[in-house]
Formats: structure tokens, C-alpha cells, sequence
């Protein structure tokens, strides 16, 4: 018998809180090792802004409305990594925004969003050896994930590495402390599908350099995919 394609293409989880520098380091592990990288976040940020676009930010949103908004979402391979566009464009900007990123928790509470974004994963990972990146990659949508990474930063890291990605320079104490506020107040909406799986690898990457971080993951994925 034919095995089904998903379930002999390896899959590596890197999970952990916002800001944690999953997306990067992810996107990273991935062209070391000739994978795709396929982003679960920008997934549940461009519901958000597509419903916003449709409905402005002060709609009442229901699971119809997400879901509608969600037609308008695409995940499709291109070189390196799966591009998430709204409505065919690149919404890079957008999807980073602050009006997205003060309803995209709301929007990731919703269980028939949550498994819309779980299913266009699993179809990425049908396409060819993965890393993908999130919240739950690990524990509730790959849990056969030949490495799961929980990457966690403290706070005050988090916070800095997300203003300069921001803002482009160096943010004022008072910058900071808002980036801060707004990280931890996320870390507790997002509690509930933001934990680390039993067979998770943890590391804390608060004095890490990128590369030093790429480098234990991809040395720990090869390892695991000799075994
Ligand atoms: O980059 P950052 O960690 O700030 O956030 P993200 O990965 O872009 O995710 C944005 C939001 O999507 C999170 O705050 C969660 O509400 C939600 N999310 C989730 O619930 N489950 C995932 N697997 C990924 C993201």
C-alpha cells in the first residue's frame, strides 16, 4: 500500500509566546535545510485584517464573518517559504499593523478559524519537507513533528527585538515599556493554545544570536532525521 505523502515529509514545530522570534528563526532553520517555512500567525493575522477590510474594526465579528474573510486568504509555495496574501496582495504591512494586532487574539479564539488555519498548515506540510511556526504547531496540528522547538525570550528582549523590527531604530524607554505592555497582555489572551508540547526542546534565546539559535535547531533537526 501507497504510505500518504503527509505522513513521510518531515515537519519541524518552533512554537513559543509573541515575539519569541519564531517567524525568522523559523524562515532561517528552513533555508539551512532546504525546507519551506509556513507561518501560523501571519494565517490568523491576515483573517483579521481581511475582515477588517471588509467590515472595519469596529464590526461585530462572528465565525460567519471570519470565515468569509477567510475566503479571501491564500497560502501559496513560493521560493523558501509559503506567502500568505489578502485578497492575491502581499500584506505584509498590514498583517503587522497595530489595528491587526489588537484583534488578531479575538480572531484566534474562534475554533472554526482556528481550524481553517490548522487545515491550510497541514496542506503545506502535504507539499513537501516543512518548518512551521506558531502557537499550537506542536502540540494540537503536528504532533508527530519530528522536532518541536519551544523558543522563549524574557520580556524586555521580546519587547526591544519587536520595536526595532517596528519601528526601524531603537525605541525610547517609553516605546519600549508600551511594546512590553502589549506583548504580555497577548501572552495572556493567546494562554489557552500557547504551551509547550511534553517532547518540546525549550530554548531561550534572550542572549542568543540568530545565527547561534538557527544553529542548535538545525543541528538538532539533523540529528533527529538521521535517527
Ligand atoms: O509574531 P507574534 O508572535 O507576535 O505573533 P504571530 O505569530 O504573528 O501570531 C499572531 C497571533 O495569532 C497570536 O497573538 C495568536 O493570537 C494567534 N496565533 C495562534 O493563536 N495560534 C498560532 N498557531 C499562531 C498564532
Amino acid at each position: 500500500m501507497v504510505k500518504p505523502q503527509s505522513s513521510t515529509l518531515p515537519v519541524i514545530a518552533i512554537d513559543g509566546p509573541a515575539a519569541s522570534g519564531k517567524s525568522t528563526t523559523a524562515r532561517m532553520v528552513a533555508k539551512a535545510l532546504g525546507f519551506r517555512q509556513a507561518d501560523s500567525g501571519s494565517l490568523y493575522r491576515a483573517v483579521a485584517a481581511s475582515q477588517i477590510r471588509l467590515a472595519g474594526d469596529n464590526a461585530k465579528w462572528s465565525a460567519a464573518s471570519l470565515l468569509d474573510a477567510a475566503r479571501s486568504v491564500t497560502i501559496e509555495p513560493v521560493v523558501g517559504v509559503f506567502a500568505v496574501r489578502v485578497d492575491g496582495e502581499d500584506a505584509e504591512a498590514e498583517l503587522r499593523s497595530a489595528a491587526v494586532t489588537a484583534h488578531v487574539s479575538l480572531v484566534a479564539s474562534i475554533p472554526q478559524v482556528r481550524t481553517w488555519v490548522n487545515t491550510r498548515m497541514r496542506d503545506c506540510a502535504k507539499a513537501g519537507p516543512i518548518v512551521v511556526d506558531g502557537r499550537d504547531m506542536g502540540t494540537a496540528v503536528f504532533p508527530d513533528a519530528v522536532l518541536k522547538v519551544w523558543l522563549i525570550a524574557l520580556t524586555g528582549e521580546r519587547a526591544r527585538r519587536r520595536s526595532v523590527e517596528l519601528l526601524g531604530r531603537d525605541p525610547s524607554a517609553e516605546e519600549l515599556a508600551r511594546e512590553a505592555a502589549e506583548l504580555v497582555a497577548r501572552d495572556t489572551k493567546d494562554a489557552t493554545q500557547t504551551k509547550p508540547a511534553a517532547d518540546a526542546v525549550h530554548i531561550d534565546t534572550t542572549t542568543l544570536t540568530r545565527d547561534e539559535q538557527v544553529a542548535q535547531i538545525v543541528a538538532l533537526a539533523r540529528e533527529r532525521m538521521r535517527a
